[in-house]
């Protein structure tokens, strides 16, 4: 930025110039924990949760193309060592050891808060001070807040698709589909990923094994 540009402002640059940098290191860490969380991601609704993980991606990416040309206009260098990322984040770096969905969107949901909060606290720290940094930071912070949304969404969908299966399955018991009811409450607080385990022994009919398989 010219000298002027930077004068203007009536804040620490230096500062802002920091909070910038682990903004930075923030989004690139986020994108790889979306990029391999999607690649790697197993369970009902991958097929379609995955492009839209991989949609997040990108747009973590784009943030970080934001945040590098506003640390640069204002005569900062950005982060330059990817080894420098986890030391300037805040924001955990969630390995997914477990590819259960459920655990892959739940981890993506922790980035997204953490950033939600990154960027609050440079939209605070700009507010009538830095317009053009305020105003990046802001429209930044809009895009976190719809990711966080649409993660709460899936998870919803989540948590509705095993009750209805739990349901179906106590409807099937009743009608003794299902060996009994004790099986029946068996899988009603069994995780779904458990249940294939628990119909899948003889004694239960194909069409219960086939409807919970299939989900
Ligand atoms: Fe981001
Ligand atoms: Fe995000």
């Amino acid at each position: 930025m010219g000298k002027h540009g930077v004068e203007i402002l009536d804040l620490n640059v230096e500062e802002l110039i920091g909070m910038l940098n682990q903004a930075l290191a923030e989004e690139w860490l986020a994108y790889y924990q979306y990029w391999i969380g999607a690649r790697v991601m197993e369970g009902p609704m991958r097929s379609e949760v995955e492009p839209e993980l991989l949609l997040h991606a990108n747009q973590e990416l784009g943030h970080a193309v934001l945040v590098v040309g506003r640390i640069i206009q204002l005569g900062g260098t950005p982060v330059l060592n990817p080894a420098q990322w986890p030391k300037l984040s805040r924001c955990d770096y969630d390995e997914p050891n477990d590819p259960y969905i459920q655990v892959i969107l739940e981890q993506n949901l922790k980035g997204e808060r953490c950033a939600i909060q990154r960027y609050k606290e440079i939209a605070d720290f700009t507010n009538g001070k830095d317009h053009a940094t305020h105003a990046m930071a802001t429209t930044i912070l809009n895009e976190e807040l719809e990711h966080e949304q649409d993660i709460e969404d899936w998870l919803t969908d989540l948590d509705r698709l095993k009750e209805d299966l739990r349901r179906s399955a106590c409807k099937l018991a009743v009608r003794g589909v299902c060996q009994t009811k004790v099986g029946c409450q068996m899988i009603s607080i069994l995780p779904l990923e458990e249940m294939v385990l628990v119909t899948v022994p003889p004694g239960v009919l194909s069409s219960l094994v086939t409807l919970v398989i299939t989900v």
